[in-house]
């Protein structure tokens, strides 16, 4: 109890930057008859748009992974220009199969607090062609000051989006008030000077319990 009120404390003074947009996390429209199976392998993440304006890391790809307890995410990276690594989340699939691109991700923490010990968030595949570009989108929001972040990936089979795929990607977007110049364009110089080979904190999220 004691470590997490000092969570808590800690994260407080960095609530007021991260949480920026006001009221809760919108009602998105997600991709129609959304495919899973047709979601495997890698995609690279070739822009993004982070609500707090955070760049953290370059080089990141997703791809699933199926073992025997479920179907996972990996996310790999390079933090800071210099740590390559990556996290495992477990995909919850949706019960309803007409909201299949409303998954969410969960993360587990074997050695955290109680509380703390498992975080989920939305991941909500806005649109997809499944050969060329992804667009996903997550959102975390904070009931203490009635705000929300929002993250959004766009991403490619290729380490180069095209014009075409860019602006498919990116017209799910408007719904939030996005649009293709505000995203950030990800380096592709991925030279890590370190790797971490074990599971690491996803950077994506920053508020592990809801504020
Ligand atoms: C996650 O992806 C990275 C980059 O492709 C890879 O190095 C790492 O081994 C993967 N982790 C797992 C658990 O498959
Ligand atoms: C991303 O890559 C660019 C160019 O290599 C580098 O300048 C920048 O510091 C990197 N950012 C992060 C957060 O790693």
């Amino acid at each position: 109890m004691f470590s997490l009120i000092i969570i808590v404390l800690a994260c407080f003074n960095n609530v007021q930057g991260y949480f920026t947009r006001p009221g809760k996390c919108p009602i998105v429209e997600v991709q129609e008859n959304f495919r899973l199976a047709d979601f495997y392998n890698k995609w690279y993440q070739v822009y993004h748009f982070s609500s707090d304006g955070q760049s953290l890391n370059n080089c990141s790809t997703i791809e699933l992974m199926t073992r025997p307890s479920g179907i996972y995410l990996n996310q790999s990276r390079i933090d800071l220009g210099l740590f390559h690594r990556y996290s495992v989340g477990k995909i919850e699939i949706p019960i309803k199969e007409e909201d299949a691109a409303k998954m969410d991700l969960i993360f587990a923490f074997k050695n955290a607090p109680r509380r703390l010990k498992t975080r989920r968030y939305p991941f909500r595949v806005l649109a997809t062609n499944y050969n060329y570009y992804a667009t996903v989108y997550t959102c975390q929001y904070s009931p203490l000051i009635d705000k929300h972040y929002i993250y959004v990936w766009i991403l490619s089979r290729h380490q180069i989006l095209n014009d075409v795929s860019k602006e498919l990607a990116v017209k799910s977007l408007h719904q939030l008030g996005l649009t293709g110049d505000m995203l950030v364009k990800d380096s592709r110089s991925c030279n890590a000077k370190y790797y971490d080979d074990f599971v690491t904190e996803p950077m994506t999220f920053r508020f592990p319990v809801p504020i």
